[in-house]
């Protein structure tokens, strides 16, 4: 089956000035055919123009304070009720099956009943998108394939990591550590943990042999060819709410936590409203001689963020240098950046 990325505007909604309801005629739906074996297919619809364009200081949200979710004793309790799909040679949740069992509105922030009743995959400050995985992705998955990025004992942090694919080829690649973090709670139980638990445990039959967590039989649909190495789990810590909170929680942790050697993140730069939040949080994450990269389209129409507006803003700002490392040309451009902080060695 494969993988269909729709990006849809709702007709009449994006005229009103600074909608950029002009671009809505060039909305040609990026679909990206990735092949997977055995991926459910998955539709992000870009935020109509009710929502999309209005972030959290405009819409004056009371955004989530940022947590985090431990991992349960008994691990297979995250995979209960889960169909188990693999893309990338990565297994993932399948998000239908995660939607219509969080439907019923008895989870806590019901992000999935707002999304469809809003037709949007972007509730700014409520769903930020996380219970789909995003084309970019990929792009950064097979960068880091490309480049052959040594992650070998790095510590990691899969910023608005949604489905949490990139830390999980960072586990892969033998990090020394990987955090995920979304703004979603939702995501993180309902996604992120069982995604991570899913690539963590053997084919069947226990945690691999290095955590002491007990798993009694995951779902298994096939085979794979990599594996996390064992004690992969006990690397990892996820974290919920929105990045300013997020930041302020992991270094007023005592100890604080270490700053990250590599901060990977796909899809993140949609909305400028977040652009602050944004770049003070990887300026205080990451650390003085370590490396962002950053996954993003050129151009998100209907909220009007992109490549060209962020690197603007950063320059501006004057803290990294950024540069462009991969421009994938695929109807709408798409781009890897590198960042570093400006007196990086
Ligand atoms: C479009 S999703 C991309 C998810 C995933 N990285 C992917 O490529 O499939 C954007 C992600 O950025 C995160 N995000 C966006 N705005 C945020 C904010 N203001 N604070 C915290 N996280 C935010 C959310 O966690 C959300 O999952």
């Amino acid at each position: 089956m494969a993988f269909r990325f729709n990006f849809a505007i709702e007709e009449n909604e994006s005229t009103e000035p600074g909608g950029h309801g002009e671009a809505d005629s060039q909305l040609d739906p990026p679909k990206h055919e990735q092949s997977a074996d055995g991926a459910a297919a998955c539709s992000p619809r870009l935020g109509t123009a009710k929502h999309a364009g209005k972030g959290l200081s405009e819409n004056k949200l009371c955004f989530p304070g940022a947590r985090e979710h431990h991992v349960p004793e008994d691990v297979s309790k995250v995979l209960e009720k889960k169909v188990l799909e693999t893309v990338s040679d990565l297994r993932y949740v399948n998000v239908s099956v995660v939607e219509m069992m969080c439907r019923d509105g008895t989870h806590g922030e019901d992000i999935v009943s707002k999304s469809v009743s809003a037709h949007s995959d972007l509730i700014p400050g409520v769903y930020e998108g996380g219970l789909k995985i995003w084309e970019c992705t990929f792009d950064l998955l097979e960068y880091l394939a490309e480049a052959d990025l040594q992650l070998a004992n790095k510590a990691v942090l899969d910023l608005g990591c949604g489905a949490g694919l990139l830390g999980i080829a960072a586990l892969r690649g033998k990090a020394g550590k990987v955090h995920f973090q979304d703004y979603n709670s939702t995501v993180i139980d309902e996604i992120t943990l069982p995604n991570v638990v899913a690539n963590c445990v053997n084919d069947g039959n226990g945690t691999g042999g290095g955590d002491s967590r007990k798993i009694d039989k995951p779902p298994s649909k096939r085979p794979r060819k990599a594996e996390c190495s064992p004690d992969a789990l006990s690397k990892c810590r996820f974290f919920s709410g929105e990045w300013s909170e997020v930041s302020r929680l992991l270094l007023s942790s005592n100890p604080p936590c270490s700053k990250y050697d590599v901060i990977l993140t796909s899809e993140t730069i949609y909305n400028p409203d977040y652009y602050g939040a944004l770049h003070d949080t990887l300026s205080q994450l990451l650390d003085k001689n370590g490396r962002v990269y950053l996954a993003s389209k050129a151009h998100y129409f209907g909220v009007g963020g992109g490549t060209y507006l962020f690197e603007k803003f950063v320059e501006e700002r004057k803290v990294f240098r950024i540069s462009t490392v991969k421009e994938l040309d695929k109807g709408l451009k798409r781009f890897i950046m590198e960042m570093a902080f400006k007196d990086s060695s």
